[in-house]
């Protein structure tokens, strides 16, 4: 019940002016600093705050109107698979006036569940263009917090370019929200290492719960997230590239080891994720700069320089290279 309260709050400043469809694109986003564990699980409000970067032209667009008797929800073009489709209609029984219904055309052009954020970007497509169809009128650290009921990780995919989302520290919510962050850094790299497509077992909320509740290293958790967000707010303004690459690496793999210790225990890697990490450690070792950071799935996503780029190709053929700063 506490997020209807929360969402009748922030509804109560809606000033825009409604329209027959809403029509929208968020982008996907990679945390550098990453999310993991929840402080309310109903508002969805983290135990440490996040950085991420965009990327760019990968992600979700999405068209919601009005539909007469029931929801309608497509994916890519097709009726959504049900667990899916509920997903999302739970979320716009937040938002619903008595009897009214939603059909909603969402389109990726990223992997779903794979551990590539489409949850984000989806979840914050999906909101703004509510506000659109629904006139709400809000800005996009407003919609953050409402993305943020869909999807942690959506409360910073309203942004392009870097992000950090503040966990906050109010009982109600109200002061977890993104905003966008630093300059463009026009060099700087993202590649994509698709190891798995398969939906993922374990969701990232079971995933986090499990984590939180029983593993032991989930104690030294919020101290480090604290301080490499610090760090890589320090590397974003900087554009030091070494110092962005060593936290953001860390700071994935310290979120992993958190998992390891869970009970059951929680690995998202297959046998060519660690493979893939040991060609990045060999890849450094031999003088080239690159670094990966991993999230809920088995997939790589590589940070690295322009000046970079052919080498990183070379080594990883398969790497789909996104320039998050390109217009
Ligand atoms: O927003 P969720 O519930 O999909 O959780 C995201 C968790 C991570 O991707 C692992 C980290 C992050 O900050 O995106």
């Amino acid at each position: 019940m506490k997020r209807h309260k929360f969402v009748k709050l922030m509804l109560k400043r809606a000033n825009g002016k409604p329209a027959t469809r809403g029509e929208a694109f968020a982008p996907a986003n990679i945390a550098l600093c990453k999310y993991w564990g929840k402080r309310d699980a109903d508002l969805n409000l983290p135990v440490n705050s996040s950085l991420s970067i965009s990327l760019g032209k990968l992600g979700t667009k999405t068209v919601v109107k009005f539909a007469k008797t029931a929801d309608r929800v497509f994916l890519n073009g097709k009726p959504a698979p049900k667990d899916f489709a509920d997903r999302i209609s739970k979320y716009l029984d937040l938002f619903r006036a008595d009897g009214q219904f939603f059909e909603v055309r969402t389109k990726n052009n990223i992997p779903t569940a794979a551990g590539l954020a489409s949850s984000a970007s989806g979840f914050a497509a999906l909101v703004k263009a509510l506000d659109q169809l629904l006139g709400w009128g809000f800005n996009p650290r407003e919609l953050s917090m409402l993305a943020r009921l869909g999807s942690g990780s959506a409360t910073r995919s309203l942004y392009e370019g870097f992000a950090v989302w503040h966990a906050g520290v109010r009982a109600d919510g109200m002061d977890s929200y993104a905003e966008s962050f630093s300059n463009a850094w026009k060099d700087l790299r993202v590649g994509i290492l698709e190891v798995s497509n398969v939906r993922k077992k374990t969701g990232s909320t079971d995933g986090m719960n499990r984590t939180v509740e029983t593993s032991e290293l989930y104690e030294a958790w919020p101290a480090q997230a604290d301080c490499d967000f610090d760090e890589l707010r320090t590397a974003v303004a900087a554009q030091d590239f070494t110092l962005l690459g060593e936290t953001a690496e860390n700071n994935a793999l310290a979120m992993h080891a958190t998992m390891l210790a869970a009970w059951p225990p929680l690995c998202y890697w297959k046998p060519q994720t660690l493979a893939l990490m040991q060609k990045v450690w060999q890849a450094r070792e031999n003088g080239l700069e690159l670094y990966f950071t991993i999230d809920a799935g088995p997939n790589l996503k590589l940070l690295f320089l322009k000046e970079n780029q052919a080498a990183v190709k070379k080594l990883f053929p398969k790497v789909q290279i996104v320039n998050p700063f390109s217009s």
